[in-house]
């Protein structure tokens, strides 16, 4: 019997060598190919005891199967919603992500995304690099001012909070709506509404709510339908909290005045998917977390989640501590 062996763990992540070296010290490291299909990682797991990932992976009961010793799946990202994680906890397998590092980056995101719509900066570049301009072309017509504007925020957990407390700071209004009733410890100061009526009063809907059965699809038609005609819709959370049809029909008849999106229901979309390239839509290929700063943080925060648990402590960010308990 090789006694001290060191748990084997299969890192389909792209790492910086120091962070690599930091796992390779005390566990026998398999690279994945992070590019590569499903199909490849999942021959490559059958004897590992961890694996570090991004949201490519899907991890449902077939996943779970083909890595019968696996103790910690630890995801570089905060959003979860590709992991069945009760699954995972009925097969003992902790589940760590990595929230609040990214909550500036994604809170700094949606204000770019404010100012982008309000002031049609878009627009205005086009018109100034494509040498309208210089032709004396009719220009972009006027944006909108942002002060004393109405910004409601569905979701008011960490990026939420932080993207009201950064609006409050231009002089917008803040309103919020969640499952729960009560602010969190800590939360700026919001009025709180129930989804229909911040809906109706709002001139920026901004999505942070996690993705799971209940919040798929919770903006259609309906809820579009109540939104101001002159209102825009920004989503950098999840695409599938959005009826994508139901947003592209709202757009192409002018039902409300625009979106940004940095989540789409497909990523990456089908290239006939005309949602990105609609006048008044503004997309991003998923780009909420992507600075150097934030993207490392991440990654060291999801090393250290692996290598806790596989060293039998609690990590930072457990998803289900309960499998540890
Ligand atoms: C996250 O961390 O969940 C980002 O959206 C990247 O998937």
């Amino acid at each position: 019997m090789i006694l001290n062996e060191k748990p084997k763990v299969c890192i389909a992540l792209t790492l910086e060598d120091d962070l690599k070296a930091q796992i390779s010290a005390v566990c026998d490291v398999r690279v994945a190919d992070v590019r590569a299909p499903q199909t490849e990682l999942v021959e490559a797991i059958y004897d590992v005891e961890g694996i570090l990932g991004t949201p490519r992976i899907r991890a449902d009961s077939k996943f779970f199967d083909a890595a019968p010793k696996l103790r910690v799946l630890s995801t570089c990202s905060v959003g979860f919603d590709p992991i069945d994680v009760p699954e995972a906890t009925r097969r003992g397998v902790v589940v760590c992500h990595t929230p609040g590092v990214l909550n500036a980056a994604v809170a700094n995101l949606t204000l770019s995304m404010i100012f982008a719509l309000a002031l049609k900066l878009f627009e205005n570049e086009s018109y100034a690099r494509s040498g309208g301009w210089a032709r004396r072309e009719k220009p972009p017509g006027l944006g909108r001012d942002i002060q004393g504007k109405t910004l409601g925020v569905i979701g008011f957990g960490r990026i939420g909070q932080e993207v009201t407390r950064r609006v409050q700071a231009l002089g917008m209004r803040t309103l919020w709506s969640d499952v729960f009733d009560h602010p969190p410890e800590g939360a700026p100061e919001s009025e709180s509404r129930p989804l229909d009526a911040l809906l109706a009063e709002s001139d920026f809907v901004s999505l942070h709510t996690n993705l799971g059965p209940s919040s798929h699809h919770m903006i259609g038609a309906a809820e579009l339908n109540r939104m101001k005609p002159g209102a825009f819709l920004i989503n950098t959370a999840r695409g599938p909290l959005v009826d994508q049809k139901a947003l592209s029909r709202a757009l192409e008849t002018g039902q409300i005045a625009g979106a940004a999106l940095d989540v789409l229901e497909s990523e990456p979309p089908d290239p006939e998917d005309s949602i990105v390239r609609l006048p008044n839509v503004i997309c991003f290929p998923h780009i909420g977390s992507a600075t150097e700063e934030t993207r490392r943080a991440m990654r060291e925060l999801a090393v250290q989640n692996l290598l806790d648990v596989l060293a039998g402590k609690l990590p930072p960010a457990p998803v289900n501590p309960e499998v540890l308990a």
